[in-house]
């Protein structure tokens, strides 16, 4: 068991941050990646929807014989995880939102949360909201539309992009916020980008290495951790086209890219 892969899936390359940051601290584990482009992006799907997809990739993920799933989206993982826990047996790692640490660390007692709308509307970010103590805190929410697609399209340092970006940053800034929670894991491709716009004051939380931490925590607590003698594999799937995995893949010459 210890042997099997971890498996992650997203609609597209933004899980691939959360990859970068596990492999970093996991070197020894095989992992299976499903970007399901056919569907993308989720932000803008009914729970449901949302709900249905992640069930057919944790179904496609268990058939690779994974022995854990990250869900390596904000959305999904937002909309969907009480119902993939309810149903499957397998371990699930969940992302969700920053807002306890942003909070915490805030001096203007004002946090901005870009992420999609599915995630903006989900209960789960006002169950999020309630439990942690963020009471005194302003949370300034912006849906980034449009940003899954320029990171999707590796147009990251394109003049629309740097317009775009100032549209959704801007209220943020007029609102003096000095946090920026990255509520979509696409949006950690943009950070170079967005702390132009920001300046250096803004501090940007990526949740890469915390839920890094949290696999790890995970694998321990089942025993699940792989031998530290393993040559880790790495294997991406995509059921649309495998361009964006290949781009964002480049400096990686270990993953082997498919088409499904
Ligand atoms: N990367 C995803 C997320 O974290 C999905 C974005 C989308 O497909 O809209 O929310």
């Amino acid at each position: 068991m210890n042997s099997q892969p971890i498996g992650l899936f997203d609609s597209g390359v933004g899980g691939i941050s959360i990859w970068q940051a596990i492999r970093k601290l996991l070197p020894n584990e095989h992992t299976i990646y499903l970007a399901d482009n056919q569907n993308a992006p989720y932000g803008e799907k009914s729970k449901d929807e949302i709900i249905a997809l992640s069930e057919k990739n944790t179904e496609f993920l268990l058939n690779q014989n994974v022995k854990l799933i990250v869900v390596a989206c904000n959305t999904a993982s937002t909309n969907a995880i009480p119902h993939l826990r309810q149903k499957y047996k397998i371990p699930f790692i969940r992302i969700q939102p920053a807002i306890k640490p942003a909070g915490l660390q805030s001096r203007t007692k004002v946090i901005g949360l870009l992420a999609t709308k599915a995630t903006l509307e989900s209960t789960m970010l006002e169950e999020l909201k309630q439990v942690i103590p963020t009471q005194d805190i302003e949370i300034v929410g912006k849906y980034g539309k449009g940003l899954v697609e320029i990171v999707e399209n590796n147009r990251m340092e394109s003049p629309e992009t740097y317009e775009l970006l100032q549209k959704h940053l801007q209220p943020m800034l007029d609102k003096n916020v000095d946090q920026l929670v990255l509520g979509c894991t696409h949006y950690p491709f943009l950070i170079p980008q967005m702390q132009k716009i920001l300046g250096q004051q803004v501090q940007i939380i990526d949740p890469g290495m915390a839920i890094a931490r949290q696999t790890k925590r995970i694998l321990t607590e089942f025993d699940l951790l792989a031998p530290d003698d393993q040559q880790a594999k790495y294997y991406f799937y995509a059921n649309k086209s495998t361009k964006a995995l290949q781009v964002r893949l480049k400096n990686y010459p270990k993953a082997v890219i498919k088409k499904i």
